[in-house]
């Protein structure tokens, strides 16, 4: 059976429309919910689903984050960009909440973590804190750094060079999805999570 299919060139759409479309398409999205400090010794805390693997020799992910609308670097990506190092936490149900709020706009000087009174434990190989309760945290640093499009977004290429995983979700010695209950990004606010998963067997490549 054939589908009718609706068919847009992304770029007949205005900016919101094709950031509209395209984060409904590309999903679910895992969140990066991603701890930095600042050159003054600020710490800071957002999440972004423009998140992905990259490679797992040697274990690198990548980051993209936007501009804010004046053309600024995010806290974030400034402080990648001066420091190189980042904590990113993968995000499950038990924070989702923090996790959300902790995306709203405070001054460079003022941190989500404290705003929101986020319990931290001292990261091993890197400065930026490890948020205490998330199931699995990513100490990673700034391998390569790219500005990427019209309205340039900030890619960075980072390489994890300490991983830390709860015992509670762990099914042997990996990450279960079921018990991670991991959250993903789908369009607007929607969100999904691994909590029900299942199996399908691949064949010989
Ligand atoms: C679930 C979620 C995903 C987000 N993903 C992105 C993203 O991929 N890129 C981006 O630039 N902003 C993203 N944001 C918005 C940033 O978190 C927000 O701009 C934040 O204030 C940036 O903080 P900072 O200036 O402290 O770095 C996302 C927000 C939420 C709630």
């Amino acid at each position: 059976m054939s589908r009718s299919m609706r068919q847009w060139r992304p770029e007949d759409l205005d900016k919101a429309g094709r950031y509209h479309l395209m984060t409904a398409c590309v999903v679910p999205r895992p969140i990066a919910w991603t701890s930095t400090v600042s050159k003054d010794g600020t710490t800071n805390l957002a999440p972004f689903s423009f998140f992905g693997g990259v490679s797992s020799d040697p274990w690198t992910v990548m980051l993209s984050v936007g501009r804010r609308r004046d053309g600024s670097h995010k806290d974030t990506a400034r402080n990648i960009l001066e420091s190189g190092e980042a904590v990113i936490h993968i995000s499950t149900r038990e924070n989702e909440q923090w996790m959300v709020a902790s995306s709203a706009g405070l001054d460079p000087d003022q941190s989500e973590i404290d705003h929101l009174q986020i319990a931290t434990e001292p990261a091993i190989e890197v400065a930026p804190p490890r948020v205490a309760d998330a199931a699995i945290a990513l100490e990673a640093k700034r391998v390569h750094h790219q500005e990427v499009g019209r309205t340039p977004v900030d890619l960075f290429l980072l390489e994890v060079v300490r991983v830390h995983v709860a015992k509670d979700v762990l099914e042997g010695d990996l990450p279960d999805g079921a018990k991670l209950g991991a959250v993903g990004r789908l369009g607007g606010t929607g969100y999904c999570t691994t909590d029900q998963t299942y199996e399908i067997d691949r064949p010989q490549e």
